[in-house]
C-alpha cells in the first residue's frame, strides 16, 4: 500500500549567524494511512521541526519526503497550501482558535480559505462540531469556553476538510488529566474512521494511546516501536463516558 508519509534521510539545519543548528538528522520513517504515532523526545530533540516538515510547513534542508505519494520538493507554495488544507488537520496545545469569532466560525476558516460556498461552510461545520460533541455551543466565543472545549473546537476545525492527516502538537499539554484523556478518546475516535494521527506528546501516559512511538534525541530517531495501545471505550455513546468507563 502506499504510505501516507515517506521520509527518507531528511534534515534540517538552521544556520543563525556562524552557528548551525542540525535541527534533524538522518531521519527516515513511512507511517501508513490509519496509523497513530506518538513522536516523543525531551525539549529541543526535533518533535516540532520534525511536525513542520511532515505539516508542509517547512521545507527539508536534505533528503526527500513523499507525502501520500507526492514528493514535496517538487511542489511550489501554492500547491502545498493546497494540500495542507485539504489533507492535514492541525491541532496546538494552546489551541489557536480567533479569540472574536465563535466556535462555528473558527470551524468553518479552512473552508473560506478553500473558497467554499456559504451554505456549505455551514452544514459542514455543524457536522464538524457535532462530531466532537460540541452542537450546543457552536455560538460560543473561545473566552466562554473550557480549555477542553477549545481544543474540540480546535479539532472540529482540524477535521472539517476531511483530512487524511491529523497532527497535533502537544494537544493535552495544558488540560488536566482528565480533561486530556477525553480529548484522546476522541482522537482514537477519529484515528478508527480511518483518520491518520501523528500527535507530539513528552507524556508517556499520553503516548500508550498510540499505536506506534518514535523517538527522538539530538534531532535523531533513535527509537521506533510498536505497541498495544490503550483504547478507551469504543462502546460508550461519547468522550466522557467512554473516560468514565475506561477509569
Ligand atoms: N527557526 C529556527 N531557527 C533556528 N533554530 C531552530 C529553529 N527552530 C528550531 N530550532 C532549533 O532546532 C532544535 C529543535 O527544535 P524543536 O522546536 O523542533 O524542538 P522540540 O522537540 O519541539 O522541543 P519542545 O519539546 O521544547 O517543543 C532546537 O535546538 C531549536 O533551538
Ligand atoms: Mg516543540
Amino acid at each position: 500500500m502506499q504510505a501516507l508519509i515517506e521520509i527518507e534521510g531528511m534534515a534540517k539545519t538552521y544556520f543563525m549567524d556562524s552557528e548551525c543548528v542540525a535541527a534533524l538528522a538522518d531521519i527516515s520513517v513511512r507511517v501508513n494511512h490509519g496509523e497513530f504515532v506518538a513522536v516523543m523526545g525531551p525539549s529541543g530533540s526535533g518533535k516540532s521541526t520534525l511536525m513542520n516538515q511532515i505539516g508542509l510547513l517547512d521545507t527539508p534542508s536534505e533528503g526527500s519526503y513523499l507525502f501520500d505519494g507526492v514528493e514535496v520538493r517538487s511542489l511550489g507554495p501554492d500547491r502545498l497550501a493546497y494540500l495542507r488544507n485539504k489533507k492535514i488537520g492541525f491541532c496546538f496545545q494552546s489551541f489557536n482558535l480567533l479569540a472574536r469569532a465563535t466556535a462555528v466560525a473558527n470551524v468553518e476558516l479552512p473552508l473560506v480559505y478553500a473558497g467554499e460556498r456559504s451554505a456549505v461552510r455551514q452544514e459542514r461545520a455543524a457536522r464538524a462540531i457535532a462530531a466532537v460533541g460540541l452542537a450546543d455551543r457552536g455560538h460560543h466565543l473561545p473566552s466562554q469556553l473550557s480549555g477542553g472545549q477549545q481544543q474540540r473546537v480546535a479539532i472540529a476545525r482540524a477535521i472539517v476538510n476531511d483530512p487524511a492527516l491529523i497532527l497535533a502538537d502537544e494537544p493535552t499539554g495544558t488540560l488536566d488529566t482528565r480533561t486530556g484523556l477525553e480529548i484522546l478518546a476522541l482522537f482514537q475516535r477519529l484515528n478508527r474512521t480511518g483518520i491518520t494521527i501523528v500527535l507530539v506528546t513528552h507524556d508517556l501516559n499520553v503516548a500508550r494511546f498510540a499505536g506506534r512511538v518514535l523517538l527522538l534525541r539530538d534531532g535523531r530517531l533513535v527509537e521506533d516501536r510498536y505497541q498495544d495501545p490503550v483504547v478507551i471505550g469504543t462502546e460508550a455513546p461519547n468522550d466522557s463516558a467512554a473516560v468514565a468507563a475506561a477509569s
